[in-house]
Parts: structure tokens; sequence; C-alpha cells
């Protein structure tokens, strides 16, 4: 488990982890306007105890010397696959890296690494790393868009490269759009986030990973339904964690936002469904296969009875829509398991009602729903929903509870993960 687990007593969201440290990282700096960023971001890295090592290309050093990332990092910088050939530079200084950012990475760069062409030192080493890489791209809007950028960046994402950005806002130019670099305290909370070096000789290789996410919508009419505020991050979360530690990973999509969708590693099958019906057809089709199940959408509890085929028009009368139950979903996966030795886990939001407090609520829904884990949390009008910090309180089946994580939603997925991976099996060793 990594620290993130906050003080029991506190209700608290304790967000102490957002630095990374202590590791051995490579720097490597393409040749864009951003690369004076690269600098800041380097800064920090040296700061909060990491040893970097910088690769700037040719064209990066044309943007920021050699003496800059020198007296930065505390080491010599060489742009040159000659130099120390000796130590045999090229191969050496990636083999020993815990982790590798590419800040910020030109088109050109970004080509290169997707095809895997090797004439510098910075791209000879991102071919023999084995530790977790990341790519902040900076570039103009065009370039960005380009179906050639987007489909290297595709083959990256594919490999598990993790792709950070770029943001929307102004470029080197007067003008501004989508292709800006990430900033350097968004690009060190996100590589916070990524599990320790676990890309490669990872927990969940061989092991197939199956989560639902996003809520359910259950039309009225052709035009309007039933539906609820989840966004589908949280899941989404789940299976960038479950992706990056080698997990094939299939994501059962309910209404999720494209732009979550589309950071995902390109490994994360992405099942797209709309209503609970066809959720819970495709969770128990994917079940059979999967040695864990997470149940994160906000499935409608109640459907419509019959939805028009044709728009209901204003009236002066009241109508009366007749709502059904929707079969519950996790209860059928986690009594009728499709799989030996399966893990099955649930989410439950939680507001507290009736004298009762959500964590209350929760223990009875984790002794109802018979899944091994229910994941816990507080939800309201600011709670919850969309790119905000959250606290879950994990429960066993009896209601116990085992653990919480807390933080912003890629860390709690990644710690929530790492649990999953360790209490997988053998299933005696399950608490
Ligand atoms: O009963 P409640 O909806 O609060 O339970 C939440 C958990 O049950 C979540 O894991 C959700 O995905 C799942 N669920 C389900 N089928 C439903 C309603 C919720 O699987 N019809």
């Amino acid at each position: 488990m990594t620290g993130t687990v906050s003080g029991k007593d506190s209700p608290l969201i304790m967000d102490n982890v957002h630095t990374v440290t202590g590791k051995r990282i490579i720097l490597g700096v393409s040749g864009g306007i951003a690369a004076y960023k690269a600098a800041v971001l380097l800064r920090r890295l040296t700061e909060a105890g990491n040893r970097v090592t910088v690769i700037p290309t040719d064209a990066a050093l044309r943007m920021v010397g050699k003496a800059t990332w020198e007296a930065l990092s505390g080491n010599s910088v060489s742009a040159d696959v000659f130099d120390g050939a000796d130590r045999v530079n090229h191969v050496r200084l990636g083999q020993e890296a815990d982790l590798c950012l590419v800040v910020p990475a030109t088109a050109d760069t970004i080509a290169k690494m997707a095809h895997g062409i090797a004439d510098n030192l910075l791209l000879t080493t991102l071919l023999s790393v084995s530790c977790p890489v990341a790519v902040a791209p900076a570039m103009h809007t065009q370039m960005w868009n380009n179906p050639a950028t987007r489909h290297n960046i595709d083959l990256l994402r594919g490999r598990g490269t993790v792709i950070l950005g770029p943001v929307s806002g102004r470029l080197t130019g007067r003008d501004s759009g989508p292709g800006r670099m990430m900033e350097p305290e968004e690009i060190i909370r996100r590589i916070s986030a990524l599990p320790d070096g676990k890309i490669h000789g990872a927990d969940l290789r061989g092991k197939t990973v199956l989560i639902s996410g996003g809520g359910t919508r259950e039309p009225i009419d052709p035009v309007r339904f039933i539906g609820n505020r989840s966004s589908g991050r949280m899941a989404a979360e789940l299976a960038r964690s479950a992706a990056l530690r080698g997990g094939k990973t299939i994501l059962v999509s309910a209404n999720t936002e494209a732009e979550i969708l589309r950071s995902l590693p390109g490994s994360v099958r992405n099942v797209p469904v709309q209503t609970a019906a066809e959720l819970a057809r495709e969770m128990q089709k994917y079940a059979a296969c999967a040695d864990i199940v997470i149940m994160a959408a906000a499935v409608c509890d109640y459907r419509t009875q019959c939805a028009g085929d044709a728009k209901i028009k204003r009236g002066k009368d009241p109508i009366t829509l007749t709502l059904v139950p929707n079969p519950d979903i996790l209860l059928d996966l986690a009594e009728n398991r499709r799989r030996e030795k399966q893990l099955v886990v649930g989410f439950a939001a939680e507001t507290g009602s009736a004298g009762k407090d959500f964590l209350q609520l929760g223990r009875e829904k984790a002794r109802r729903k018979k899944a091994d884990f229910l994941a816990v949390n507080l939800v309201g009008e600011e709670q919850g929903f969309g790119p905000v910090k959250t606290e879950l309180f994990l429960l066993d089946r009896e209601g116990r509870e085992k653990t919480r994580f807390s933080g912003e939603k890629s860390t709690v997925a990644r710690d929530m993960m790492e649990f999953l991976a360790e209490n997988l099996y053998p299933a005696e060793n399950r608490p």
C-alpha cells in the first residue's frame, strides 16, 4: 500500500501525495518554446529530492542552454550519443531510471518515439527504458490536430506511454487553442498518481479487469431521459490504473464524457452503453472472463415502463410516468459469479438520510450486495461528482472498514487498484 490512507478519525480529505520524491528521473526536453517551463519542472523535481538527468535535443539547447540544465539538475548534460561512450550512456541512463518524462514533447519527437527512431541521445534512451514514460506535448493547434500527430499519440498510448495534456490556452504567438503544454505543477500532480515503476513487471499482467462507469440514461421519449450526474471519471481513473498495472482492461462506460475517454491508454477497451439493460448485458458478457469486476457505474434504479417513440407534447394536464425497478446488476454479478475466484467490487455513493450517516448506510448496503468489497463515499451538490477530490471507505461484505483512500480521483484509483491487486489471489488471503 502506498501512503495515502488518511487519518482514520478525519472526515477531511488529506492530500499530501502530490509530489514525487526519491526517484531517478530522466527529463527529456525537446525543442519547443515551452522548454523554459521544463526548467521550472526540473527545479521542482530536484527540490523534492529526486535525482534528475536532463537529456535535451539539439533543438532544445537552442531554446534553453546546457548551463541552465546543468545548474538546475546538478548533473552534467549531454545531447550527444557519442559523449561518454565508454559508459554506454545511450542505454545505461534508461535502464537505471524510475521514471522518464519528455517535457515538452514536440510533434517531431512524438513521431520519432512512435516509430522507434533513435537519432539522438534522448531517443536511444527512450528505446531502452523499462520504467513508466510520460510525455507532455506542446505544439500549435493545427499540428496537434493533424491526423499524423493523433495517430502517433495513439500509438504511444497503446504502448502504455502516459500522455499529459496538452491543454487549451495561449500558444507561442498571439493565438490560443489546444496544444499548450500542461503546467509543471499539474505534470507533477499527474505523475505522482502513476504506480511506482510498475508499468513493466506489473502486478495485474495476465489478469482481466472489468469496470463499469458513468451514469445510465433511461429514455422517457426519443429526446428525454432520466439520468444522473455521474461523469464517469472515477471509473476511467480505475481503468487507467488497471491498464498501467498491466491488466487487460474493459471499461463499460455509460454516457461518459468524450474528453475523459480520450485520455485513457489505448489498451483500455471501451464498450459504450446508455441504459441499465445494456450495461447489465455487457457486464454479464465480459464477467465470464474477468478476474476483477468493479461496478462503479451509477445505475438508475428505475426505468420508464414504456418509453414512447414520439416526443411527448406539452399539455395542460399533469402526466404520469410509470417507473419500474431495474435489476440490481451488482447483486447478480456477486451472487452468480461468472468465474471462480473472481473479485467483485461495488460502489455506493451515499448522502446520509433518515438519521443514519452515509457510512452506516454503506455498511448495511455492503451486507446486502454480497460483493467482496464496497467502496462508499459521501456525495452531494459539491461533493463526489466530476473532477473533485474524494474519500472512499472500503468495506468488506460484513460492512467492516478495511481501509480508506483519499485525494484526487487518480490517486484514489491507483491506491484502490493496488489494494485489489494485493487482495486478488489466493482467495484464502482475502480479508
Ligand atoms: O443500491 P445502490 O444503487 O446504492 O448500489 C450501488 C452499487 O450497486 C453500485 O456498485 C452500482 O453500480 C450498483 N447498482 C447496480 N444495479 C442497479 C443499481 C446499482 O448494479 N440497478
